[in-house]
């Protein structure tokens, strides 16, 4: 039984027969429509949520499969002082896959060691949030053809941003990659990255300037100051606007330069921008949905 804790989890051969499957599901979706029958999905969300959470109910649902679960921590037993171990030896009895979001670190990874059932973790705190990564690898092949010889630059909170954690980490094992990242002092990329892009040799650099930096870019992958994530709502306010993407900054950005964003937005990119036909993230919203239920068959290991 496999379970999905971060990117890495998967080879890159792997991922080119989940990205190739996940093409096949979007082309012939009555072939898949019922390769889940009898089979329950469990989406255990302890943290807010809502293309993550939705997307995972509406693959299992265009699989043909039934869904179950709840949307808050208030709303389970964890409430009532419940460990994630004790809740996902319980989930395994109704349901045959869970997708876990929580607020702690580490958390996915507990109940993946005490589960009977394929856990995914759908984001853990200011740690991964693998599935996102799937989804901007699968935008990225689909609409440059190529995951490798970019230059592709991060902008917003590459400290607590999960999603940047992890699709850093996807993207350091393709050919010339090279990266910028583009932050306030105060949320630059956590030093353990650095560290790994360092002894992968891999070349990246430090920017504060979107504006000076966006003129160089194949890939912009703008993210939301993470306020949850904050000591202190005095310091929220102060970064929560260092950097906003308007349609005079894509002025300066080459004419196929793709945006790419997690979403939620926030106010850091302007909604200006979203009819510049570089603006991709509803349609990685799109992709988000085939690739995890290209995710949930290979788990199951159901073969169509
Ligand atoms: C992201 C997350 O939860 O980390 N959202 C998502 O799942 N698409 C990004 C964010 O919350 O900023």
């Amino acid at each position: 039984m496999r379970h999905l804790m971060k990117p890495l989890d998967f080879t890159t051969e792997e991922l080119d027969q989940l990205f190739d499957l996940a093409d096949d599901i979007q082309k012939n979706r009555a072939k898949y429509a019922h390769a889940c029958d009898g089979k329950i999905l469990a989406t255990c969300f302890y943290e807010p949520s809502t293309r993550t959470r939705l997307s995972f109910e509406s693959a299992m649902l265009s699989l043909g499969g039934q869904v179950l679960g709840f949307a808050s921590a208030d709303s389970s037993s964890a409430a009532k002082g419940e460990s994630v171990a004790d809740t996902i030896r319980t989930v395994s009895c109704f349901a045959d896959i869970c997708a876990m979001r929580h607020p702690k670190e580490g958390a996915p990874m507990v109940a993946a060691s005490k589960s009977r059932i394929p856990v995914i973790n759908a984001g853990d705190g200011g740690h991964e949030h693998p599935t996102q990564t799937l989804t901007d690898l699968m935008t990225i092949r689909s609409l440059k053809g190529r995951l490798d010889n970019f230059t592709i630059g991060f902008c917003g909170d590459l400290k607590f941003g999960r999603t940047v954690h992890s699709l850093v980490h996807a993207l350091m094992r393709y050919d010339n990659i090279h990266f910028v990242f583009i932050s306030p002092e105060e949320l630059r990329i956590p030093s353990y990255v650095r560290e790994e892009l360092r002894e992968a040799n891999i070349p990246f650099e430090e920017v504060i300037d979107l504006e000076s930096a966006i003129g160089n870019l194949d890939l912009l992958y703008m993210t939301r100051v993470q306020r949850e994530r904050f000591f202190n709502e005095e310091d929220y306010v102060r970064l929560k606007d260092f950097c906003i993407l308007t349609k005079a900054k894509m002025k300066k950005a080459r004419p196929d330069m793709l945006v790419l964003h997690p979403l939620p937005r926030v106010n850091e990119i302007s909604v200006e921008v979203d009819d510049d036909p570089r603006a991709v993230y509803f349609d990685q919203v799109q992709y988000g949905r085939f690739v995890r239920m290209a995710l949930i068959l290979t788990l199951l290991e159901i073969k169509v």
